[in-house]
């Protein structure tokens, strides 16, 4: 049976659900579980990606490649449900600690990882289907992943340009990513013990607040 709920007290409701999100203390369970599950698998993404690339040519290699592959499409469809949750749900407002540009730059920043956590797995995505032609594993031997068509009949020499772009985006993607979490790790444990202001006691609302 249909829901007789009139769509502008659905709105409403949506509306007093943004704005109470905008005037927690914390990030909701949700933002926070999103926000560690994808900073635990972006840190082990870089270091397995630098370990595979390390290792001999062989079937070690294959398979490390793979796991690298599976979870970086995994890291692709948390990122879009994240960016959704996201404009959904808006992140609680600043305190007075952080304002004008420090704000501005923090929304960059923030954004910048959005695009990132797209741009990686795009890339690395794009990558694997230039060099290995049509095969592409299945995530996790249950999610069959969508075949790129566009390099069926492509000649060797443009999958070749394809695979070094990519190759070349995924690489300046990673650094990029490396600098700015090593940056951004910085500033939240900058504001903990310096200034002493609730910015990461807002992702990790158990931590004691500083005093
Ligand atoms: C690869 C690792 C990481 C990525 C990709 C990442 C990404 C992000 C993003 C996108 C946000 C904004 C959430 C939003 O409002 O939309 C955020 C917020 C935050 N992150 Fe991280 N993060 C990472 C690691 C860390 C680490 C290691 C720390 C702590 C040492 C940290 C502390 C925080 C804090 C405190 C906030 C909330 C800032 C605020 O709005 O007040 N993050 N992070």
């Amino acid at each position: 049976m249909a829901t007789d709920i009139p769509e502008d007290e659905d709105r409403r409701g949506l509306a007093r659900h943004r704005d109470a999100a905008r005037h927690r203390d914390h990030y909701s369970a949700v933002g926070i579980l999103f926000h560690w599950t994808m900073a635990a698998l972006i840190l082990f993404q870089l270091w397995w990606g630098w370990r595979a690339s390390r290792l001999p040519v062989g079937w070690e290699k294959l398979a490390a490649y793979e796991l690298h592959f599976q979870l970086g499409m995994a890291v692709l469809l948390i990122a879009l449900a994240r960016i959704a949750y996201r404009i959904a749900i808006p992140r609680p407002e600043v305190t007075d600690d952080v304002q004008g540009w420090q704000r501005l730059a923090s929304e960059a920043v923030f954004w910048l990882f959005y695009l990132l956590m797209i741009g990686l797995p795009v890339s690395g995505w794009l990558m694997m289907a230039a060099t290995g032609g049509r095969h592409l594993p299945d995530l996790f031997g249950i999610l069959p992943w969508p075949h790129l068509a566009m390099f069926d009949d492509m000649s060797p020499a443009r999958r070749q340009a394809w695979e070094a772009a990519a190759e070349w985006t995924h690489f300046l993607m990673i650094w990029t990513m490396g600098l700015l979490t090593l940056g951004h790790a910085g500033f939240a444990l900058l504001h903990h013990f310096v200034f002493k202001d609730p910015v990461l006691t807002r992702m990790i609302p158990a931590l004691p607040e500083p005093d």
